[in-house]
């Protein structure tokens, strides 16, 4: 991306090698996200010009010094968020709030300083670590983890953002909500693995909320028990009558004011609704006190579905080789990196399930 609401340029630019700690990825697959959405049109703030793209996987090429975790041939997922290891943080089971992840987020380069693209001679940025709407990419050795080669490239592309943000939601912030209600608001590539958690642990009902019929459909397909077109019913009071007073969890994967305000009225006592998605840097909320005091309710944010990604991943992987979780029809529209416009159009366009760039 060279600036903000352009379209994104498909051209040939320099990568060094990898420095010490750090390792080159072949990409082979890369979803598209709502984040890097966020940064094309700079609801989100990013330095450019950069290459977009922070969910991926691909082959490791080659590795820096120091580096033992991985060695070339290795498959790995690319994550967007490192994590020192040593901060109060990453040794209290929270990596995805290290403060070395936070500061990392923020500057659009690796995190031994500096970037390792350039295009005549300029820098070019990475974004969150990661940048792979790209052939190749070099990442610090933080931001890959190694996983069995029989995962397809596709399904373990979408694992490091939408899959492990939306399961992780389940998981770590709900605990695990067997036989509770779940709400989750917005039926795309991180609502839909929010479904697919909910599923897997034994919610009940498993409640899903949107404006498109399609995206309903396919929610239902993922293990949603419940849906509800919210252009033609009132979100809060179907989710009372449904769950007779309401839901004891809500995920709100949209980012918008209205919808957290929403989910949160849907809650019954004692909810929880959490917020993963975002929105504009300046965007707040804005939700009922008296409910929150009255009826003790709570909002909450999770990052990277509070997960610990080293620990999660591999379960998660787990799970889906042993057929306990439907990640290949998560997978929505395929497209080519000469393609990454359409792609971008598509998800803007009611596309169905998370649609994946293939390079
Ligand atoms: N009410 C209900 N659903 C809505 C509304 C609305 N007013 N507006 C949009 N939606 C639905 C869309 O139809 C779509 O299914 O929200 C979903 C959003 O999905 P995607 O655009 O695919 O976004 P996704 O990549 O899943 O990310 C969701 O999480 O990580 C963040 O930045 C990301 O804010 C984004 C959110
Ligand atoms: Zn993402
Ligand atoms: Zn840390």
């Amino acid at each position: 991306m060279n600036q903000a609401g352009a379209p994104l340029a498909v051209v040939d630019l320099d990568l060094q090698a990898p420095g010490p700690g750090e390792v080159r990825v072949r990409v082979n697959a890369a979803g598209i996200c709502h984040s890097d959405y966020h940064y094309m049109v700079q609801d989100l703030a990013c330095r450019t010009p950069i290459v977009l793209g922070h969910e991926g996987a691909g082959i490791v090429q080659e590795v820096g010094a120091g580096v033992t975790h991985v060695r070339p041939g290795d498959k790995v997922i690319l994550t967007w968020r490192p994590s020192c290891g040593r901060c109060e943080y990453c040794t209290s089971g929270s990596p995805a709030l290290c403060r070395l992840g936070a500061v990392h987020a923020t500057h659009n380069e690796l995190l031994r300083g500096g970037t390792r693209l350039s295009h005549d001679g300029q820098p070019v940025h990475h974004l969150m670590g990661v940048s792979c709407y790209a052939e190749e990419c070099v990442v610090s050795g933080e931001s890959v983890i190694k996983i069995p080669q029989e995962v397809p490239v596709a399904v373990a592309a979408i694992i490091g953002c939408a899959v492990i943000t939306g399961m992780g939601v389940v998981l770590n912030g709900m605990g695990g909500p067997a036989g509770e209600s779940v709400l989750i608001v917005g039926a795309g590539g991180v609502g839909l693995s929010a479904v697919i958690g909910a599923a897997a642990v034994g919610a009940y009902p498993v409640i899903v909320a949107d404006i498109d019929d399609e995206k309903l459909a396919k929610a239902r397909e993922l293990g949603a028990t419940h849906t509800i077109n919210t252009r033609e019913h009132d979100l809060a009071a179907s989710v009372h009558e449904i769950t007779g007073g309401g839901a004891h969890w809500a995920v709100e994967a949209i980012g918008r004011p209205q919808t957290i305000r929403e989910a949160v009225v849907a809650l019954r006592p004692r909810g929880t609704a959490f917020v993963v998605g975002l929105s504009n840097a300046e965007a707040e909320i804005n939700v009922p006190l008296n409910q929150v005091v009255q009826q003790e309710k709570s909002v909450r944010g999770s990052l990277y579905g509070s997960s610990n990604l080293s620990v999660q991943i591999p379960q998660i992987l787990d799970m889906y080789l042993a057929g306990r979780l439907p990640l290949d029809a998560l997978i929505g529209e395929k497209f080519s990196l000469a393609q990454i416009n359409e792609a971008f159009d598509s998800l803007t366009n009611g596309n169905i399930g998370r649609s994946v760039v293939l390079m």
